[in-house]
């Protein structure tokens, strides 16, 4: 039998890249098969051709063993091809049930057309509740959704569709453990009913998890593939890097400054917080994750801090000083740095260019000379490019045409290139491949051994294992506890993190 899906050869050109460069794949029906690749190598690129989002410059697809052609997205659709994107796709003013049926309200009556309102609602409920999403929120906003609900709605949005490959690029990003573990399920259920599964994802686990087959992209091109027995860590990181990783989490011999903390919150309030004050603090030259489950309130406190939200109570200190921090400028000036977690809405300028956004924190400082600004912005821009391995023809391209990963070392990069007293760094590695991902954590070891005090929020348990010096979680808003390096164990972490005690 012909393989149900079949990609030969396939070429994509962007203006001054070459996405793909002849790339083969081959796939089953009921076979899950993990693409996996550094940030840029193509995968993205590849799944939208599938989905008929692009067309190839040159190659073949092939299914059940006949050559098709996609012009749009409805050619694809109706080839039972649907695509999960990186960057969801739904209508935040528009109900779940409403989001489901998108553009395919069901109708009865032939000619009258009613929207069958009931048989709607009936198959939402079944969908969701395939997904694992409770049933009441069939009739919410999506805008009200977490980001790991929407992300579920795009997969039951998927299922409704009569599917025969569902493509995911990176599903879990956004997701917590149990959305993921439930994610797993309905992955199992899709292969036993032959649906096959394209999966994109920089979490290696997962794909051990789930994978029947890896097939790897380096630069455009195939770099090989794994069998299912021969999937694992190390495996994957040389297909993809082509080069061994040492020294996964870098640990120079550090040791917290004496003296003021670099960041200290007394008794703080912040608007949509919690009511009881929260006490925390970073010591320069040390590194605290800040663990919890997604929705804990991390991101919140972290906002406070930064000036985005309102401050009702206590007091900031940054090096021993009390500050007055109003907006996101006056946390800057006062020494504070954030790299959000929404980088995609809040850390660039998606239309500007790579260079201006890698220098945009630094435009008050650099612009006192133009000319010297010109070769400072571009010295700093080439450095950052080198050591992030950012994937662009050059500084010049536009931000928002970069992947998904790119995009993400850009904005990291923007922060580094300033030295801050405290680095309040949201979920730094989402997103980033295993090359990148050791480039920051050495990045991250060196601003802590010059003295910078770094608050990780991380909801990636080995991350906050490998580079905290200590760990505070928050459960519900509150700080349940803190555990001291010699203390760090996933178990001692998680039981903070679900209202529990050391
Ligand atoms: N519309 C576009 N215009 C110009 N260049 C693009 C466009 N889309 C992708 N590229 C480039 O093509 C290359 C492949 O990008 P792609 O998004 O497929 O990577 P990816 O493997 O999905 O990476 P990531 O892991 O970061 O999501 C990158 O160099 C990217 O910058
Ligand atoms: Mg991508």
């Amino acid at each position: 039998m012909p393989p149900l899906l079949e990609v030969r050869a396939i070429r994509k050109r962007f203006p001054g890249v070459i996405a793909l460069d002849g790339v083969s794949l081959q796939a089953d029906a009921g076979e899950v098969v993990a693409i996996i690749g550094e940030n840029g190598a193509g995968k993205s690129t590849l799944m939208k051709i599938l989905a008929g989002i692009y067309v190839p410059d040159e190659g073949e697809l092939w299914m059940d063993g006949r050559p098709v052609q996609f012009r749009d997205v409805n050619d694809a659709m109706q080839a039972g091809i649907s695509l999960i994107h990186q960057e969801l796709n739904l209508v935040e003013n528009l109900s779940v049930a409403a989001n489901l049926f998108l553009g395919r309200e069901r109708t009865v009556g032939g000619a009258l057309r009613w929207l069958d309102r009931t048989a709607m609602r009936r198959q939402a409920l079944a969908l969701l509740e395939r997904v694992g999403l409770p049933a009441p929120l069939v009739d919410v906003e999506v805008g009200r959704l977490a980001p790991g609900q929407k992300q579920l709605v795009e997969i039951a949005r998927a299922l409704s569709l009569q599917t025969r490959v569902l493509i995911m690029d990176e599903p879990t990003s956004s997701l917590t453990q149990r959305e993921t573990d439930r994610l797993y399920e309905v992955i199992d259920s899709l292969r036993s009913a032959s649906v096959t599964v394209l999966y994109i994802s920089h979490r290696l686990a997962e794909v051990k998890r789930c994978a029947d087959r890896v097939v790897a992209l380096r630069d455009g091109k195939n770099a090989g593939g794994l069998s299912k027995a021969e999937i694992d860590h190390d495996a994957m990181v040389r297909l993809m890097v082509g080069r061994e990783l040492k020294q996964y989490y870098p640990r120079s011999e550090r040791v917290p400054r004496a003296g003021f903390p670099a960041l200290e919150i007394r008794d703080l309030c912040y608007e949509g917080g919690p009511k009881q004050p929260i006490n925390f603090s970073v010591r320069a030259g040390e590194i605290v994750g800040m663990a919890g489950l997604v929705g804990a309130g991390r991101t919140e406190l972290a906002e406070a801090i930064f000036g985005i939200r309102r401050i009702t109570q206590g007091e900031v200190r940054v090096a021993g000083k009390a500050v007055r921090i109003r907006s996101p400028q006056q946390a800057m000036a006062a020494g504070i740095l954030l790299v959000p977690e929404d980088r995609r809405h809040h850390g660039l300028v998606l239309q500007a260019s790579v260079g201006f956004n890698l220098s945009l924190p630094n435009l008050p400082r650099l612009s006192r000379f133009r000319l010297v600004q010109r070769a400072k912005e571009s010295a700093v821009g080439e450095e950052l490019r080198r050591r992030l391995r950012i994937k662009t023809p050059s500084l010049r391209q536009t931000v928002g045409l970069l992947s998904g990963g790119n995009q993400q070392k850009v904005v990291f990069g923007k922060w580094l290139a300033r030295q801050p007293t405290v680095l309040i760094l949201d979920e730094p590695t989402r997103g980033v491949d295993v090359g990148a991902k050791s480039e920051i954590y050495a990045l991250m070891d060196q601003l802590a051994g010059e003295g910078v005090g770094i608050w990780m929020i991380s909801s990636d348990m080995e991350e906050v294992l490998g580079m905290s010096d200590r760990v505070a979680v928050l459960h519900e808003g509150h700080l349940t506890g803190e555990l001291q390096r010699a203390e760090l164990n996933e178990e001692a972490i998680m039981r903070l993190a679900t209202g529990g005690s050391k």
